[in-house]
């Protein structure tokens, strides 16, 4: 027998993505795949997500989740096989574009009604009431999953260890007290010391509270989160069950982020030979109407357009980077606040030799961002773990960043000025001013032009392990902590050397890695 574990998600690449969490659940449950567990991902079923699952039959009618009905519906995603689990319910079923938000920006109506029902499907499938096997851990991501914990201690489910995975604390899913019976939350967690935060109910603090084990996407941001700085309201309640929050930083997905094999580039390259770059620069000089200049260095910004990301800052800095260097062009892909996205348009039309922007969410032309481009700018205010800078990284693209969160652990700086020692892959800066992001990059635009300094950085970048070897153990001895006896003996036993590679199903069809 395999040990069992259920992911419960929002977001898994290739079916939904809006962000790093997408590729994040689908990249853990093929390495734990990998290593002989048997990981299932439960996600909302979105229009996308039944478009893109294989292999769809119904498990379970489902009568009686907040707000109505749905059934639970199992297959297989693409490209990989990973087993699914999809809620098909009339609410889900009616987002389309982005899942959280409508066409305005505004969160939906019934994301607590439908997040709840999620919650309520995986409390299901654990008391074995689906012909769905009984998982021995349930692995909540973000708010979106973290009533899971609590709804189980509530039914005495006791026997299924939870982990609630925080990719993001600043989305907490707080709603109305008044919503608790509707969602099927037991009045007497609705307390100070249960899931009541400021007057409301909280999916995060009730994830916080319940869950066996907390766990947060780097060492540096598991620190932060202590503090009032990075905490959202929540860092006291965190505080109090320190001993159960451990930091586990994501890897990345080789197979799909690999200039040397990644069919969605124009040219593959490698550390070795990093030649091909060059026909990439072409290539996305192209895509975003850029003059076909070889010695331009490409600054790339490819994020959510964001107040996480100071795209308020970034826009306000860039005008006086490009005048500064007439060598500098701009390629910017990325969707988010409406405000954001009109001004990096403004900007293209302010520059249109100089900056191309292309609003929208693309994973072919992200791929192709990070290949082509010299530098990233990735700035935030705060950043959980920062997937954007290591893929670029592994593309000898040099990141420029913010000193927070996860790209404290992955970047090594070069500093702001002097020599720049061995190992350096990166500029890391402090601050939020329009100054601290002029300086930053400006430093890098001069390293770029020092050619022995800056291809010891692109190729130390390009080496670095980012790989899920490390972190998908660290996941399992976690489960195997929290887990009942003879599950627990199982995941150990999956993590000795023989038990990895196991049987399993893993197929890639690297070729079709794209968003359903
Ligand atoms: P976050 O999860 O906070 O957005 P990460 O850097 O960890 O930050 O992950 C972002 C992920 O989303 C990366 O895979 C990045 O390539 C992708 N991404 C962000 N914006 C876009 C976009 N407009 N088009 C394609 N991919 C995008
Ligand atoms: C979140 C964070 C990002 C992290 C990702 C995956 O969206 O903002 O920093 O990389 O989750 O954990």
């Amino acid at each position: 027998m395999r040990p069992r574990v259920l992911l419960v998600s929002s977001e898994a690449v290739p079916l939904v993505k809006t962000g790093g969490l997408a590729d994040v659940i689908t990249a853990l449950a093929l390495s734990l795949e990998e290593q002989g567990v048997e990981a299932t991902i439960l996600l909302p079923g979105y229009p996308a997500a039944l478009r893109g699952a294989s292999g769809l039959r119904k498990v379970a009618d489902l009568s009686d989740l907040p707000g109505g009905k749905g059934e639970l519906l199992q297959g297989y995603m693409p490209d990989t096989g990973i087993p699914v689990l999809l809620l098909d319910t009339p609410q889900f079923n009616q987002r389309s574009a982005n899942p959280y938000v409508d066409h305005s920006g505004n969160e939906f109506d019934d994301n607590a009604v439908c997040f709840a029902a999620l919650a309520h499907a995986a409390v299901k499938i654990c008391a074995g009431q689906t012909r769905f096997p009984v998982p021995h851990i349930v692995h909540s991501n973000d708010w979106h999953a973290a009533l899971i914990p609590a709804l189980l201690k509530a039914k005495g489910l006791h026997h299924i260890g939870t982990v609630l995975t925080i990719h993001n604390l600043a989305f907490q899913g707080n709603y109305s007290a008044e919503l608790a019976p509707e969602l099927g939350i037991p009045s007497e967690m609705v307390s100070e010391d249960g899931m009541e935060f400021w007057g409301k109910i909280s999916f995060m603090k009730a994830g916080i509270r319940y869950a066996d084990r907390i766990s947060t996407v780097s060492e540096t941001y598991a620190s932060e989160i202590l503090t009032p700085r990075f905490g959202n309201g929540m860092d006291g309640v965190l505080r109090q069950r320190k001993d159960a929050l451990v930091a586990t930083p994501n890897g990345v997905d080789l197979q799909l982020w690999n200039p040397g094999s990644d069919t969605l580039i124009a040219k593959n390259y490698n550390n070795d030979d990093i030649r091909g770059k060059v026909v990439c620069k072409r290539d996305l000089q192209k895509r975003f109407n850029l003059p076909l200049q070889p010695f331009a260095r490409i600054v790339a910004l490819g994020s959510r357009m964001t107040h996480q990301k100071m795209a308020d800052v970034v826009l306000d800095a860039l005008p006086a980077l490009l005048e500064a260097h007439p060598t500098m062009q701009l390629a910017v892909l990325g969707c988010g606040d409406h405000q954001y996205e009109q001004k990096f348009l403004e900007l293209a039309a302010n520059y249109p030799d100089r900056v191309g922007v292309r609003i929208g969410y693309d994973e072919d032309t992200a791929h192709a961002l990070h290949a082509g481009a010299d530098i990233l700018l990735h700035a935030s205010r705060f950043e959980p773990f920062g997937l954007t800078p290591i893929y670029s990284m592994l593309y000898g693209t040099i990141p420029v960043c913010s000193r927070v969160g996860g790209m404290c652990d992955t970047v090594v700086d070069a500093g702001l000025e002097g020599a720049v020692d061995r190992g350096a892959t990166g500029i890391l800066f402090d601050g939020e001013s329009v100054e601290d992001v002029h300086a930053a990059v400006s430093r890098a635009l001069e390293l770029s032009i020092q050619p022995a300094v800056w291809k010891r950085m692109q190729t130390d970048a390009m080496m670095c392990d980012f790989s899920w070897k490390e972190p998908v153990s660290r996941y399992i001895r976690m489960y195997a902590e929290i887990a009942q006896p003879e599950a627990a003996e199982l995941f150990r036993a999956s993590l000795m050397p023989a038990a990895a590679n196991a049987t399993h199903i893993i197929e890639r069809r690297s070729s079709e890695n794209r968003i359903a």
